[in-house]
């Protein structure tokens, strides 16, 4: 059932309070987008990962509209027969004469559609030509100009005002499609994007300010253990390791437990994600690693779907290799076992030099010879169908980074997504981020960035950009991002070079950190979640969509607007311990050898920590349902 609700919300920046009854009852809510049971990248994530709670609100109300795509309806989709009537009817009609539209219902509920991106709107804009009666929020999660003319080595930011837009779209063969979003937007009876930097980028390129900003959220899993996302980054990062085994094999002349796993991941978009400044950072990194003797090793994984005709054998060799030499132990130690078993039954102590005999060697030896290899471990995991032209690959090329031994900083693109039914690396995306120890997002162009806040709610730092969504919502949030494990890059004021330098940096000191601050900093970066959790969050759609019914049905629902309160502009503060520096760490126990990690000191430190640094986010929101405050 529908709620009926009356709500106030209180800004969490800038957002105007308002407090109004809202009987949904009888509305209906509708929401369309490509991406709906389509993964292609962060929009996919946001329908995913708001629909519980959309759900919650709307109940049976709530229906989600996307493309039919037969691989996907099979393995995400549960196929039901609609309980109500006009929307069984509705369906039949579609089913017999394509996808025409026929509401037919006596007593119309009053709906509300919500598009997301150009490729939805084509909808809203027939919608409203049609003149149905129909509340339309038109949602863009970047404008087509922006990403474009981002991608094009154009100095955006500062010339958003100068573009002239119907030549650029032209110019760049989107005019259709820029015409077709544009329309989306002004059609719309509510225009709303997912962060600041997006609605200047829009007014300007749209030619209209977004009604309302709707960050984008996450579903934050709470665990009844503190410690269990610690334990859970200790466990994917054995898996990982497991796959690095496979990978380099042959040439596993670094430490394992010294190596630090880092990552960048995303539609691929070269620039557009940063990765032409991260290949840059890292030849310079590789560069500091060495010359100053570190004995670490940064594993750097660059996981971006590109075209490709399956895995390389190289790369499926390795995994085969350790498998084999992991099969090879377990033979020789049940061997072992065996003859250390008669000699106990005989009441003889083994003779240790006669527990393995000749058979043992051979098989061992065999097994070594299948780890000797001409060639050094691969960068690609996969046969490239553009690989001459493949700009990843170019840019190593260029720098020079092959996997060599000397090489502090490796390098593995897998570019496919992830998927826990992989041969070659059997994790899903979430557990391999759990397993990385930082991810790497120095975009350019980033409306949002789903990746660093996916990051954060798993309690695993990282590297955004103050040209990103997620970038510059932390930074307004956050008084000292840094010291939770949130580091921002500045792309905004500094040129490419400098960019660079103050990314190798973040990198070098970010490897120079101990093991024990980096479970301090991860348990400081895991308590910024509910910062980021649609529980908070979700009241920007919620005022999207109740601003869209008051304009569209004005004689049944009010949209009042109030002053902003005085809880905008909630920032957390510093840390009130030391920051997780290494220059100013050092450990509390005065037993401690400098250096060493001492797994009880780490645990007593983390809650020591986790006490001194407890704040409570909750306290500045409050959503309250007929007067009472329920969030
Ligand atoms: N992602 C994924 N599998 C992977 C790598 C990434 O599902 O192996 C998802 C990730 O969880 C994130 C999305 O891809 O939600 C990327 O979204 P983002 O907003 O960062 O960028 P976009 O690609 O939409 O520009
Ligand atoms: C978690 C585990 C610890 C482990 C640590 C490794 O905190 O609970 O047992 O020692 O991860 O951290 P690292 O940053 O070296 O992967
Ligand atoms: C787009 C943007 C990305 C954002 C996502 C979800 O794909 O590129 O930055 O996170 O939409 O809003």
């Amino acid at each position: 059932m529908p709620l009926a609700r009356s709500l106030s919300v209180t800004s969490l920046s800038g957002l105007d309070e308002w407090d109004e009854e809202f009987e949904l009852e009888d509305a209906v809510l509708f929401e369309i987008a490509w991406e709906v049971a389509n993964k292609v990248g962060g929009i996919y994530t946001v329908i995913q990962t708001k629909a519980r709670m959309t759900a919650e609100e709307w109940g049976e109300n709530y229906f989600l509209v996307g493309p039919y795509v037969e691989s996907n309806v099979r393995t995400q989709v549960e196929l039901i027969e609609p309980t109500n009537p006009v929307l069984k009817r509705t369906i039949d009609k579609m089913n017999a004469s394509g996808c025409k539209y026929a509401a037919q219902s006596e007593d119309p509920p009053h709906i509300v559609a919500q598009f997301h991106e150009w490729l939805a709107g084509l909808g809203l804009v027939l919608c409203r030509q049609r003149q149905l009666a129909v509340a339309t929020i038109f949602t863009t999660h970047a404008t087509l100009l922006g990403r474009y003319l981002c991608a094009g080595n154009v100095d955006f930011y500062n010339n958003l005002a100068e573009f002239n837009v119907d030549k650029e779209a032209g110019d760049r063969q989107i005019y259709h499609r820029y015409c077709l979003e544009r329309a989306a937007a002004h059609c719309a009876h509510v225009f709303t994007t997912v962060s600041q930097i997006t609605a200047i980028e829009a007014e300007f390129l749209l030619k209209r300010k977004p009604d309302i900003v709707t960050p984008n959220g996450l579903n934050v899993k709470k665990f009844s253990a503190m410690h269990e996302f610690q334990n859970l980054h200790a466990q994917s990062k054995s898996r990982i390791q497991e796959f690095v085994r496979g990978h380099f094999y042959g040439n596993l002349d670094f430490n394992l437990d010294k190596c630090l796993f880092l990552f960048i991941a995303g539609r691929y978009e070269f620039s557009n994600k940063g990765a032409d400044i991260f290949l840059e950072a890292l030849a310079r990194l590789n560069y500091l690693l060495r010359v100053n003797h570190s004995d670490v090793t940064v594993i750097t994984f660059f996981i971006m779907p590109a075209r490709t005709n399956n895995f390389n054998v190289e790369t499926l060799k390795g995994q085969a290799v350790r498998k084999q030499l992991w099969d090879t132990a377990q033979t020789v130690k049940e061997r072992f076992g065996k003859k250390l078993y008669e000699s106990l039954l005989v009441g003889q102590l083994p003779d240790v030099s006669k527990m393995l005999d000749k058979e043992d060697f051979t098989i061992m030896k065999r097994a070594i010879f299948a780890t000797q290899r001409q060639c050094q471990p691969p960068v690609c995991t996969h046969n490239m169908l553009e690989d001459s032209s493949d700009p990843i690959l170019n840019c190593v090329r260029r720098i020079g980074l092959f996997n060599s031994s000397a090489d502090r900083v490796k390098i593995i693109f897998h570019p496919e997504f992830l998927s826990s039914t992989s041969p070659l690396l059997p994790m899903d995306y979430e557990e391999f981020v759990r397993g990385c120890h930082l991810g790497v997002f120095p975009s350019y162009y980033e409306p949002w960035g789903y990746t660093p806040a996916e990051c954060t709610v798993m309690g695993i730092p990282s590297i955004s950009t103050n040209l990103s969504g997620f970038g510059c919502f932390m930074e307004e949030h956050i008084a000292d991002p840094s010291a939770y494990g949130i580091y921002i890059l500045d792309r905004r004021y500094k040129g490419v070079d400098e960019s660079c330098n103050q990314l190798t940096s973040f990198l070098f000191q970010f490897c120079k950190q101990s093991r024990r601050q980096r479970i301090i900093q991860r348990n400081r970066t895991e308590r910024l979640s509910d910062l980021l959790d649609w529980r908070y969050l979700g009241r920007y759609y919620i005022a999207a969509r109740h601003m869209a019914l008051a304009k569209a049905f004005p004689d049944t629902y009010v949209y009042d607007p109030q002053e902003p309160s005085s809880a905008s502009g909630f920032r957390y503060p510093r840390p009130a311990s030391v920051p997780p520096s290494p220059a100013l760490s050092r450990h509390s126990s005065p037993h401690h050898s400098e250096g060493e990690d001492n797994e009880e000191d780490e645990r007593y430190d983390e809650e020591l920590e986790a006490e001194k640094d407890r704040v409570n986010i909750r306290q500045p929101y409050t959503i309250s349902v007929k007067g009472k405050t329920v969030l």
